[in-house]
């Protein structure tokens, strides 16, 4: 595998890897399981992957967990090797973001949904930042995780509105086999917090039940995933919310072969976790 700091660096590989198409999986580092399926789908739907490590500061905001995000910068480059990747892009800030850099992208109403909401100019660095890594990388197709629901439904937008040529694959939670949906942010979680955090994944779980037996009302399925969030008092909710999974809006009630999204947040101790299932009633 090789590791290219620059983007000079990156443009020349893709000049020198001739033809082929190019699987990329951009990420944070610290990487997990669920990374590894993306490197996995981008391997079987590709000539080549490439995957970027990047801890974007544009995408934290103001007392969020930029500076302890977890750094994991040589078992990363193990797992991504194991899997079969020809280039890791890993730039410092000053490649992305040289000085006199201004230049912002904002989706629009989507991109303040969700966690959108609670975490203001959050998309507006995760769009900016990808449509950067997609201008220096050139791929034929990119893998992101479902985990991230609205940043799924943000990079659409953006893929959608600027006519960009990729591919986005959408590849499904990953999950501990207890329920708690993989992050890198588990890594903070004390044990008794990580217990906690199953809470998420049992609420939805709840709602899912319910929908599988008919229930189609709103009201209703939020009510039963709220009831079972409120059982554990370790849980500070940010958000509960059934959504169209493209545009982020609320649905009022689950319509056959429309799936709608139930996208929960919330914190556990300092560390803010997030989980969703698509409902798809038949
Ligand atoms: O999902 C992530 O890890 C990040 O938001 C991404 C897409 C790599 C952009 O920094």
């Amino acid at each position: 595998m090789e590791i290219v700091r620059s983007i000079a660096g990156v443009r020349a590989w893709r000049r020198g890897a001739g033809a082929g198409s190019l699987g990329f999986v951009p990420t944070m580092g610290a990487l997990h399981a669920g990374h590894a399926s993306l490197l996995r789908a981008a391997r079987a739907g590709n000539d080549r992957v490439a995957a970027s490590i990047f801890v974007n500061p544009t995408q934290f905001g103001p007392g969020e967990d930029f500076s302890r995000y977890p750094r994991t910068f040589a078992a990363d480059c193990a797992l991504l090797a194991a899997e079969g990747v020809a280039l890791l892009f890993a730039p410092e800030p000053a490649e992305m973001y040289p000085a006199g850099f201004s230049t912002a992208i904002d989706v629009g109403p989507v991109g303040a949904r969700l966690d959108g909401a609670s975490r203001p100019g959050h998309f507006t660095g995760v769009a900016t930042v990808v449509a950067k890594l997609f201008s220096i990388t050139g791929p034929e197709r990119a893998y992101f995780g479902q985990k991230d629901a609205a940043q799924v439904a943000v990079l659409r937008q953006m893929v959608r509105d600027l006519s960009l040529p990729v591919e986005l694959q959408i590849c499904p939670i990953v999950r501990e086999p207890d329920g708690l949906a993989l992050s890198s942010r588990n890594r903070y979680l004390s044990p008794a917090e990580r217990v906690e955090a199953l809470v998420l994944s049992r609420a939805l779980l709840a709602a899912e039940d319910l929908a599988r037996h008919g229930a189609r009302d709103a009201a209703m399925l939020l009510e039963t995933a709220r009831a079972v969030l409120g059982e554990e008092p370790a849980l500070r909710l940010d958000y509960l919310a059934l959504v169209e999974p493209d545009t982020l809006e609320p649905v009022a009630f689950l319509e056959p072969g429309r799936p709608a999204l139930l996208a929960v947040a919330g914190w556990i101790g300092v560390t803010r976790l997030i989980d969703n299932t698509l409902l798809s009633p038949v």
